[in-house]
């Protein structure tokens, strides 16, 4: 498969998907979103890959939003329609995927570049990153998941003063906020974050899937976070990867989970 707008590449269970797309500051048109989607649905339905981390390609930025040139004269039912097929194709998608996905922002993280961010299961930052929900400067309202992922990152006041002031936090304060996890120097990013994906890998990949499954319930209007715990706890019993987990502890030996 190739790509116009992004690189993908897998070595040894990691895949990596970076926005490629320097010029426009890897803002996310139609065709990148469209792309994201199949490269994200490749790496998840790829059995050898454990974890996914997305970024940006070049030093300045991650993703500086969605690209404005391309929805500027847009009608309101357009306007819905573009923020709908956002979530499906690509926002809620990536957050609902069983493999986990980090996101490494290494520079600006704005609109719907910190929306894709906050879509992944956490966030790793260069100390050059700069996060923002900016739209109501625009006119127009974070519309690819940010009114709802944000207050639950960072909190409702928080999230409240960053999108009415559409002003940029630097990482530190992103740090401080919950919104990314770990903050390095640029140099350091992806080694940094390929060593947390790397631990992840020597888990069991069905366990973590179940883990995502249940801890995603929590957040969903209308689902039971504890009933789906429940759910997913017993369903990991089934698994050859339980069996593996707890013979290997029994045998006192390092675990070598078949993911099944
Ligand atoms: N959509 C479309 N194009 C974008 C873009 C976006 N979200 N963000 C940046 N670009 C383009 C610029 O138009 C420019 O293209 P050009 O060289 O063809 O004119 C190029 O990327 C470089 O951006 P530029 O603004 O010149 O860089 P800068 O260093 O001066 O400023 C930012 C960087 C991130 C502060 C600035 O680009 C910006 O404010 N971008 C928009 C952020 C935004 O509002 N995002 C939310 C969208 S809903």
């Amino acid at each position: 498969m190739s790509y116009s707008n992004l690189l993908y590449k897998t070595n040894d269970g990691l895949a990596t998907i970076t926005i490629n797309r320097p010029k426009k500051l890897n803002a996310l048109n139609q065709e990148t979103i469209a792309e994201l989607h199949k490269a994200f649905k490749k790496a998840d339905d790829d059995d050898a890959v454990k974890v996914i981390i997305v970024t940006g390609s070049g030093e300045k930025a991650f993703v500086a939003g969605a690209d404005i040139s391309e929805f500027a004269d847009y009608s309101v039912s357009q306007g819905q329609e573009l923020s709908a097929k956002g979530h499906a194709t690509l926002f809620d998608f990536v957050e609902h995927l069983s493999t986990p996905v980090i996101a490494a922002v290494n520079g600006f993280a704005l609109g719907g570049g910190l929306e894709l961010a906050m879509a992944a299961h956490f966030r790793t930052a260069s100390d050059t990153a700069k996060m923002g929900l900016p739209e109501v400067s625009l006119g127009v309202i974070p519309g690819y998941g940010g009114t709802q992922r944000l207050p639950e990152l960072v909190g409702k006041g928080r999230a409240m003063e960053m999108i009415m002031t559409a002003g940029m936090i630097d990482a530190t304060q992103a740090l401080q906020y919950g919104l990314v996890n770990h903050v390095t120097e640029l140099g350091e990013l992806m080694e940094f974050t390929e060593k947390i994906a790397r631990k992840i890998m020597k888990n069991s990949s069905v366990a973590i899937a179940s883990a995502i499954n249940a801890i995603n319930a929590g957040f969903e209007e209308g689902e039971n976070g504890y009933e789906t715990e429940i759910t997913e706890f017993g369903k990991c019993f089934g698994t050859a990867d339980f069996k593996e987990g707890t013979s290997a502890f029994l045998e006192k030996r390092k675990a070598n989970f078949p993911g099944q």
